[in-house]
């Protein structure tokens, strides 16, 4: 969760992110067929203390481009959809095995095996009906859809989980990690960005603008992701630290240690703001969002 604070862009932050959290809540009410076991696990992981930075991405890109923040939630909240589907696939025992997600218990482990994986497969399912049924005109649906699971797909970010998953440290080198932190993590943060254009119907420069953005905010993400492993607190963070480690995960810090890592990172980011400058006074909060993707502790 972002703090409060009296920064105006975090207190603003604060305020979208409440939003967010409303909306979430409306879409997983489930009072249809629904077991109640599995509305309970999805709403475990996906109504729990996110930081919802790429539902924010969406609507502060359709603000940048001139259109209501409204339009776009529920592209927002499918994109929140897809990201917490990863993360319950993210901590299974098969995966990651990860006990401690959002400062409580993974879905797994409150809800056992089986419903965390059918929790995340109705949360990626979900994602696509609410585009469809919440984005209007039908073309710009369209386009949301086919750009959102193309991001989340085998080329982007199943098929970077699964080279993370696969990938020997030993053998590794900073551009094989770069490919799988484009793909397992960047591809997301770009596609929010480039959704939030899309629903504000933004011209070829400006979603190029958001594109570039999104490519060098996720990049730096990741690093600083993985730099949280190694010198995070659990407490702050709410999931588990130094597993990256123990698990022989390659990582930025692993390969290039953690003060390189860090000036990678400073490095991206700004190049990220520089990437908005097309964009001229309307991206401010953005600027402000890559600023506290750096210098955040959670
Ligand atoms: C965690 O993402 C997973 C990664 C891609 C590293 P976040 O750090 O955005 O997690 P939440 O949504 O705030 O829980
Ligand atoms: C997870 O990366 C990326 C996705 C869920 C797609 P990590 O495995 O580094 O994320 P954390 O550290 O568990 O949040
Ligand atoms: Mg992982
Ligand atoms: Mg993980
Ligand atoms: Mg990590």
């Amino acid at each position: 969760m972002i703090q409060s604070s009296s920064s105006p862009f975090l207190q603003y932050a604060e305020t979208v992110r409440t939003e967010i959290d409303e909306a979430l809540d409306r879409y997983t009410l489930y009072d249809d067929d629904c077991p109640s076991v599995l509305r309970d696990a999805i709403r475990h992981s996906l109504l729990a203390a996110g930081k919802r930075l790429r539902p924010l991405l969406v609507l502060m890109a359709t603000e940048a481009c001139g259109s209501q923040r409204q339009r776009a939630m529920a592209a927002a909240c499918a994109v929140e959809m897809v990201h917490t589907y990863s993360l319950i696939h993210d901590d299974l025992p098969s995966m990651d095995d990860d006990d401690l997600r959002r400062g409580q218990p993974s879905c797994h482990v409150k809800y056992g095996e089986a419903i965390a994986i059918l929790a995340g497969d109705a949360l990626l399912a979900q994602a696509f009906e609410t585009i469809a049924a919440g984005i209007q005109p039908p073309e710009v649906a369209v386009r949301c859809c086919h750009e959102l699971s193309r991001a989340a797909g085998a080329s982007a970010m199943v098929g970077g989980q699964v080279d993370d998953l696969q990938a020997a440290l030993a053998a590794g080198n900073p551009d094989d990690l770069e490919r799988i932190h484009r793909r397992k993590t960047g591809a997301m943060f770009r596609v929010s960005l480039r959704l939030g254009a899309l629903v504000a119907e933004a011209d070829d420069s400006m979603l190029a603008a958001l594109d570039d953005f999104g490519r060098k905010l996720g990049l730096a993400f990741q690093i600083i992701d993985d730099l949280l492993d190694v010198r995070g607190d659990e407490g702050s963070l709410g999931k588990s630290t130094g597993k990256d480690a123990e698990q022989g995960k390659m990582t930025f810090p692993a390969l290039l240690g953690e003060a390189e890592s860090r000036q990678l990172a400073e490095q991206l980011i700004r190049q990220a703001q520089e990437a908005l400058t097309p964009l001229d006074s309307g991206a401010t909060n953005l600027q402000s969002l890559a600023w506290y993707v750096l210098e955040r502790n959670h």
